[in-house]
């Protein structure tokens, strides 16, 4: 039976109420967490968002509620009406943040019952994540995700205020908008009005937020939610949300100030975690030839070392002809690793090989000596030559990958992390942010036989480098930055192309002719025909800075109702069949070999 409230009004929060309101009557409201009951005494903890208070019931409470207590399951739903009182000695509880007082109950009323819950509402529960999502209701009361959803709250908050107090306007933009090419696969919805067109959700509000700034809004913002149909991993989701923004009038270096500042007020309004700035700055190219990547971890150093020129005369043949042939040779040093044994050295080498290294070669730095198998191919000058450059000493393994300059770096950035968790190299409280600048404005796309966009099309060239874009496109910088932070892209910008014949030359370089360049971008091009703005402008994964913020594996669990690695919400049954008659609404027809696909 629920009974009603009835005008009854909860003075404080479960774990507000402490020692100060000792002797003063407070209305509480919650979850029953736990019930003991002790014959003539019960003891429930009643929990809400802030935590759990200790509420106690005898007999002389009055028989009513007594009563009602001895019938309360866990996470019935209660209004209680107490006197605080101190917990008798001995009953202290230190690990509880209302654990020196209880609330001594008079009346209850039972606002609800609950059936029993699929799994316990307690931190570290080990359950299938399938059933925490189908019953995230549930899951979302658990202390853990109730921190993680206050956090994201406090940092958007945070986020709103500094750039209020910096002049930014939130502005809404659209969500259905066109499908436009480059980029992620779009979300289609179709139009019922124009039969046979489709809007797209937005992949980001990029295009919208230059026109922003070609109408004169200098400073936008927008907390913006983000749709691409692409491969899910653990950071990533087919909506997710970003911070973006977009600036008039600024270069790089300021912008990134700026940005500095918001991450650094953020972290400690919302974690009180101050964080040095300004950031360190890795060019694109520095960052792939040190760490092996282009959003390393400098929470460990373990570099990517050089030794091509010390091996290219040697006898390894696998070292001598890929040094000869323009690959890289690299190695990094696994400081006091020279313990590990052959099954750990071959996990090493399979792990390798899952980025396409064709094997680890390896030498052991012992005090007697470099030991391996592969020592005879090595004049002693050329070993210690190599240990020499590797910073080697005794008890250091040193491993290695010969191959194409990407390959060697996928591999041994890979490779360096994972030795950095083996060897408990990661301080998980530390956060590292740098800036990875001069990122390549096209790379080559073996599938689809043209240059595209390493960041987007709207990303201005390297000034230096606009002379290249013809011969040897490859080759340009863009002015484009990402801010990573513990070996995650948590954002990216750049600095826009503002003049329509850059727009079109850029667009031209992808492949686009005038006319499909047009036909796609043509608003944007017009918009540039009358008065734009220099700007630029970035965007950061909100859900990825809140995983990092909160410790969390995945940015699932800093989302109240994410989908799975299959893009389905299990709590809902997202995506479901339609009826006959939407389709026909949106003349949209389902083909016989999609339904028996799906069978
Ligand atoms: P970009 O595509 O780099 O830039 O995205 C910006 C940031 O959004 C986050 N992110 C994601 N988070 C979760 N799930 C995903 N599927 C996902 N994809 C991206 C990342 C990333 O750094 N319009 C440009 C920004 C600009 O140039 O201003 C843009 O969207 O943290
Ligand atoms: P092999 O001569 O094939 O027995 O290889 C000798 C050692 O060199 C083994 O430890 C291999 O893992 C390693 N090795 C083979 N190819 C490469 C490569 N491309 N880069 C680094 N090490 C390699």
């Amino acid at each position: 039976m629920s009974e009603a409230l009835n005008g009854l009004q909860r003075s404080m929060m479960c774990a507000e109420v402490s020692s100060a309101h000792i002797g003063q009557e407070v209305v509480l409201m919650g979850w029953v967490q736990r019930r003991r009951d002790h014959g003539g005494l019960i003891f429930i903890d009643l929990r809400d968002r802030t935590g759990m208070v200790q509420i106690v019931f005898d007999p002389e409470s009055g028989a009513d509620a007594f009563g009602k207590a001895e019938r309360v399951r866990n996470e019935y739903v209660l209004a209680a009406v107490g006197k605080v009182r101190p917990r008798p000695e001995g009953t202290v509880n230190p690990n509880l943040a209302t654990g020196e007082i209880e609330v001594y109950i008079s009346e209850v009323r039972v606002l609800a019952a609950a059936k029993t819950p699929p799994f316990y509402i307690e931190d570290g529960v080990d359950v299938d994540e399938l059933v925490r999502l189908k019953y995230r209701y549930l899951d979302l009361r658990r202390p853990e995700m109730q921190r993680n959803l206050q956090l994201r709250h406090k940092v958007a908050f945070a986020m709103r205020d500094y750039l209020n107090r910096h002049g930014f306007l939130e502005i809404e933009t659209p969500m259905l908008g066109k499908s436009t090419p480059e980029g992620a696969r779009d979300y289609l919805v179709p139009s019922r009005v124009h039969p046979g067109n489709f809007y797209a959700l937005p992949q980001s509000p990029q295009l919208y937020k230059q026109l922003l700034m070609v109408s004169g809004f200098d400073k936008y913002f927008q907390i913006a939610r983000c749709f691409r149909d692409e491969d899910l991993r653990a950071d990533r989701q087919p909506e997710f949300t970003q911070l973006d923004l977009e600036m008039s009038f600024i270069d790089e270096v300021q912008l990134q100030t700026l940005m500095e500042g918001m991450v650094a007020e953020i972290f400690d309004k919302a974690l009180g975690v101050t964080i040095p700035t300004p950031f360190k700055r890795l060019t694109w190219h520095e960052a792939m030839e040190t760490y092996g990547s282009d959003k390393p971890d400098l929470r460990f150093d373990l570099p990517l070392i050089d030794v091509a020129d010390l091996v290219v005369d040697s006898e390894f043949k696998v070292f001598a002809s890929v040094a000869k042939s323009g690959g890289r040779v690299k190695g990094i040093n696994a400081k006091g690793c020279a313990k590990y044994s052959r099954r750990e050295i071959d996990a090493l080498t399979a792990y390798v090989a899952i980025y396409g290294a064709k094997g680890l070669a390896w030498l052991k730095v012992t005090e007697n000596g470099v030991e391996s198998s592969i020592t005879k191919f090595f004049t002693p000058e050329q070993l210690e030559a190599l240990c020499q450059r590797m910073g080697a000493e005794a008890g250091d393994l040193l491993l290695f990958v010969a191959d194409k300059p990407a390959v060697v770096a996928d591999a041994l950035g890979h490779l360096r992390c994972e030795i950095a968790k083996r060897e408990g190299l990661i301080d998980e409280n530390e956060f590292k942010f740098c800036w990875v600048v001069e990122f390549p404005l096209l790379e080559w796309s073996e599938e689809e036989k043209r240059f595209t966009a390493m960041h987007h099309p709207f990303t201005c060239p390297m000034l230096e480098d606009v002379q290249y874009l013809d011969e040897d496109p490859g080759r340009v910088r863009a002015r484009a930055y990402d801010m990573v932070l513990n070996g995650i892209e948590l954002g990216g910008g750049s600095i826009r192309i503002h003049s329509m014949e850059l727009q079109e030359k850029m667009l031209e370089c992808l492949g686009f002719t005038k006319e499909s360049a047009h036909e796609s971008f043509g608003f944007l091009l017009d918009a540039f025909e009358y008065g734009v703005p220099p700007h630029g402008g970035m965007a950061y994964g909100l859900d990825r800075m809140i995983m990092l913020m909160t410790g969390a594996e995945s940015i699932r669990d800093v989302i109240a109702f994410p989908k799975t690695q299959s893009a389905a919400c299990m709590l809902t049954q997202a995506p479901g069949e339609v009826t006959d008659k939407q389709l026909r609404e949106l003349s949209v027809r389902v083909s016989m070999q999609a339904k028996a696909d799906k069978k």
